[in-house]
C-alpha cells in the first residue's frame, strides 16, 4: 500500500434539494464516499467528510414554480428531508451544510471578486432567450426543446440527458419556455466569462500526473479526454436569475453566479462550517490550504466536467491570485449510473423508490449491501427487487447472519455465554493439528489486507466480495469442525472452535463496519465489547482480542429474510411502461451455412472513436482486429459518445467491400441491434477476448 496522507478531506456531490434523493443517488456518490469515508476513519487517518444540500439554480425555482412555494420553502423541505434520508442510511458526514448559508454567499463571492479583480473575468454581451409573458430571461433548465446532437425532443437547455451532450439554450431546436410554453424571443444581456480555456494545458497536466498518482478510472479520464479534445472554451459564470448568489459587483444587483459557480465552493463553505461547529475555526485551512491533505472528491458521472475540469481551473486560477493556495483533487471517482428494474430511475414517470419508502420496510444495512454489490463502478448497473430479496436471504441472512446466530447460540448454550477457554491453543499447535485453526487466522488477515487494497482503490464492490467470502470460509469452519459433535467428543476441540468464531465474528465486525455500520454494532453488541468496532481499528481485526472467560451479551437475529409477497408487491406497484415491441419484420429468406460463413465476423477493439465533421449521426471508429487496424463510419452518432466506445470490444463484418460515408471511407462495419422504438444497442463480447477473434 502507498504511503498513507497525512489528512484526507472527502467530498460528496451536494445534491439539489429539490426532490427526494433515491437509491441511484445513493449508488453513484454518496455510499461509495462513506465506505470510503469510514474505512480511512477506522484506519485512524484524519478525515472530515463534507456534503450538504446544492440550494441554488434552475433546479430549485423550477419546482418551486411548479409546487407553487417559494424556493426557499423548496429547500428548506428538501434540505430537511434528504438530510433526515441520509443519516437514516448511515451516510457519516462531519457536516451536511447547505448552500443558502451566509459563510456561502460570503465564500462564493470572495472567490467571484478576487478571479475578478485578477482580471480573469470578462464581462460579454450576448444574446439570451426571453419568455415575454413572463417578463424574464430563460437560462438553463428554463427552456426545453430539441437536441441539435441527438434530436431527442425533450432536451433541456443546459444538457441533453439524452446523449449526455452539453448545450446553451440558444442550441436548442424548437425551444419552448418552461414557464409559459411560450416561443422565447432573444434579447441581449451582458454576462461574466470564465476563461476556461486558459487552462487547459495546467488541467491536462493535473490530471495526468493525479491518475499516476492515485489511478483514476478510466470512464473519469474519457470523459475529461473528449473534453480536451473538443477544446474548453469560456464559460458564462452569471445568470439572469433572482435566486442564488448575487453578483458582488455594482450594476449586476439583478444577476445571481451560475449555480455551479457557487455549488462546488459549497464543498469549502460546508468545511468552514464544521471548522466553526468544533470550535477550531480556522481548521477548514489544514483541510483546503495544506499540500500533504489528499482530497477525494466523489460524484456521479453528470458530473464529471464540473469536478474533474471547471473547479479544478476556478482553483488554479485563485491559486494564480494568492499565497494561500487551495488544493486540487487528487482523485474524482465517479460512478456511471443505477438504473431501477431495467429503466433509468424518473420521478415524473414514478419509476424507482426513494431512500425514505425503502427504509420504512428494510433495514438500512440490507439496502447498503445491495447497492455495494451493484455499485455502477465502471459500467451503468441495475437495481431490481429479487436481487435484493437474493442478497439478503443468501448472502445476509444464510450466510454472515447465520454465522453469528449459530456461534453465539453455540456458545451461549455450551460455554454459559462467555468465551470458551483456549489455554490448550498452543499446545494444539505446536502438536501440529491446529492448522485448521491457524488457517481461519490467516484468512482474516488476507481478508482484510485484500479489502484494504480494494478500498483505497475505490473497488468497494470487490472489497466488500472479500469479506463476505470471509465469513463464508468462516461458516464451512463451523461445518467442518463440527462443534455439536466435538462437544461431546473432544470438549477441548469445541471451545477452540467456538472461541476462533467468535474471534472471527469480532474481526468481520470490525471490516464490515465501513459496508453495515449497522450490522457491525449489533455484532459488536452481542460481543460485549466497549467501544465501537470502528474506535477499535481496521488493524486490530485480525488480533486475537477476545479473553478467555469474557462474558457475551444477548445473541439476537441480525437479519430477517425477505418474503416474496414484498418482492411481488412491490413489482406490481411499478407502473405499466409502453414496453417496446419487438420488431415486426418478416424473418428474410433462409440461407445455408456456407452462405453464412462467407461473412467474416471478428472481435474487434475500439482504439479511437470521434464525430464525423458536420454529421449528427456518423462516428469514425478506429478499430484492431489484431492483425491490422481499420477505420469504420458507423451510423450510431444518436446513440453513443465517441469516449464511451473507446477500449469496447466489439463484432466488425470484415469483408464487407469498402464504402464512402461522407467522404470517409469506411473498412467494415459493425453489428448492433435495434428495435421499432428507434433504440439502438451496439453488440459486444460477453467475456473479454482477444482482438481478431472469430465470430460464428
Ligand atoms: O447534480 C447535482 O445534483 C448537483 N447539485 C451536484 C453539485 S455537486 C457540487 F458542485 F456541489
Ligand atoms: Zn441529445
Amino acid at each position: 500500500m502507498k504511503n498513507a496522507p497525512k489528512r484526507l478531506l472527502v467530498t460528496a456531490a451536494l445534491p439539489y434539494a429539490n426532490g427526494k434523493i433515491h437509491l441511484g443517488h445513493l449508488s453513484g456518490a454518496y455510499l461509495p464516499a462513506d465506505i470510503y469515508v469510514r474505512f480511512q476513519r477506522s484506519m485512524k487517518r484524519d478525515v472530515v467528510f463534507i456534503c450538504g444540500s446544492d440550494e441554488h439554480g434552475v433546479p430549485i425555482t423550477i419546482t418551486a414554480e411548479q409546487q407553487k412555494i417559494t424556493p426557499q420553502e423548496v429547500v428548506d423541505r428538501y434540505h430537511g428531508l434528504n438530510k433526515a434520508a441520509f443519516a437514516r442510511f448511515g451516510m457519516s458526514f462531519d457536516n451536511y451544510s447547505r448552500t443558502s448559508l451566509p459563510v456561502h454567499h460570503a465564500t462564493a463571492k470572495e472567490f467571484f471578486l478576487r478571479l475578478h479583480a485578477a482580471g480573469l473575468l470578462k464581462e460579454k454581451k450576448e444574446q439570451q432567450l426571453y419568455d415575454e409573458q413572463a417578463g424574464m430571461f430563460l437560462p438553463d433548465r428554463y427552456v426545453e426543446g430539441t437536441c441539435p446532437v441527438c434530436q431527442n425532443p425533450e432536451a433541456r437547455g443546459d444538457q441533453c440527458e439524452k446523449c449526455g451532450t452539453f448545450l446553451s439554450p440558444t442550441e436548442l431546436i424548437n425551444p419552448k419556455s418552461k414557464i409559459t410554453g411560450a416561443v422565447p424571443t432573444v434579447r441581449e444581456t451582458v454576462h461574466w466569462y470564465f476563461p476556461l480555456g486558459l487552462f487547459q494545458p495546467e488541467l491536462e497536466e493535473y490530471i495526468r500526473s493525479a491518475d499516476a498518482r492515485d489511478g483514476w478510472k478510466e470512464n473519469v479520464l474519457q470523459y475529461c479526454r473528449g473534453w480536451f479534445k473538443t477544446g474548453l472554451e469560456d464559460r458564462a459564470v452569471t445568470r439572469d436569475l433572482q435566486w442564488g448568489v448575487q453578483v458582488p459587483l455594482p450594476g449586476f444587483e439583478r444577476k445571481v453566479l451560475y449555480v455551479w459557480f457557487d455549488a462546488v465552493l459549497g464543498y469549502i463553505s460546508a468545511t468552514k462550517e464544521w471548522a466553526a461547529s468544533i470550535g477550531s475555526a480556522e481548521r477548514w485551512r489544514d483541510y483546503w490550504h495544506d499540500p500533504s491533505t489528499k482530497y477525494v472528491a466523489f460524484i456521479g458521472k453528470d458530473n464529471v466536467v464540473f469536478h474533474c475540469i471547471v473547479f479544478p481551473a476556478m482553483i488554479m486560477a485563485w491559486n494564480r491570485t494568492s499565497p494561500d493556495r487551495y488544493i486540487l483533487p487528487e482523485n474524482v471517482p465517479a460512478n456511471e449510473f443505477l438504473n431501477f428494474e431495467g429503466q433509468k430511475f424518473s420521478k415524473s414517470r414514478g419509476w424507482g423508490i426513494d431512500v425514505d419508502d425503502f427504509l420504512d420496510e428494510f433495514p438500512a444495512d440490507t439496502l447498503r449491501y445491495t447497492l455495494t454489490m451493484n455499485l455502477p463502478e465502471s459500467r451503468d448497473a441495475d437495481f431490481t427487487w429479487k436481487d435484493f430479496q437474493a442478497r439478503t436471504n443468501n448472502e445476509l441472512a444464510d450466510n454472515l447472519g447465520n454465522l453469528v446466530n449459530r456461534t453465539m447460540t453455540f456458545a451461549h448454550r455450551n460455554f454459559g455465554g462467555s468465551v470458551p477457554s483456549v489455554a490448550t491453543l498452543q499446545r494444539r499447535r505446536t502438536s501440529g493439528d491446529g492448522s485448521t485453526d491457524e488457517g481461519v487466522g490467516r484468512e482474516i488477515a488476507r481478508a482484510a489486507r485484500e479489502a484494504a487494497e480494494c478500498f483505497e482503490r475505490y473497488k468497494f464492490r470487490d472489497g466488500t466480495l472479500a469479506l463476505i467470502n470471509l465469513s463464508r470460509f468462516a461458516n464451512k469452519y463451523f461445518n467442518d469442525q463440527e462443534p455439536w459433535k466435538t462437544a461431546m467428543s473432544d470438549p477441548e476441540r469445541c471451545a477452540l472452535t467456538v472461541n476462533i468464531c467468535l474471534q472471527t465474528l469480532r474481526s468481520l465486525a470490525i471490516l464490515l463496519e465501513p459496508v453495515l455500520p449497522f450490522t457491525s454494532a449489533a455484532i459488536w453488541k452481542m460481543l460485549n465489547l466497549p467501544g465501537s468496532p470502528a474506535a477499535s481499528g481496521w488493524e486490530s481485526a485480525a488480533e486475537t482480542a477476545l479473553a478467555d472467560g469474557h462474558p457475551l451479551g444477548q445473541s439476537a437475529i441480525l437479519f430477517t429474510k425477505v418474503e416474496d409477497e414484498a418482492i411481488d408487491r412491490h413489482l406490481k406497484q411499478l407502473p405499466a411502461l409502453t414496453v417496446a415491441q419487438p420488431p415486426t419484420h418478416p424473418i428474410k429468406p433462409m440461407i445455408d451455412i456456407e452462405q453464412f460463413k462467407s461473412v467474416d465476423l471478428r472481435v474487434a477493439k475500439v482504439l479511437a472513436a470521434e464525430r464525423v465533421a458536420k454529421s449528427t449521426k456518423l462516428l469514425k471508429l478506429k478499430v484492431s482486429i489484431g492483425t491490422e487496424e481499420r477505420q469504420v463510419i458507423a451510423g450510431i452518432g444518436q446513440h453513443y459518445q465517441p469516449e464511451a466506445l473507446v477500449g469496447k470490444k466489439v463484432v466488425l463484418v470484415s469483408n464487407l467491400a469498402p464504402a464512402k460515408l461522407m467522404g470517409e471511407e469506411s473498412q467494415g462495419m459493425l453489428l448492433a441491434a435495434s428495435d421499432d422504438a428507434g433504440k439502438l444497442t451496439i453488440l459486444t463480447v460477453f467475456e473479454d477476448i482477444t482482438e481478431g477473434s472469430i465470430v460464428k
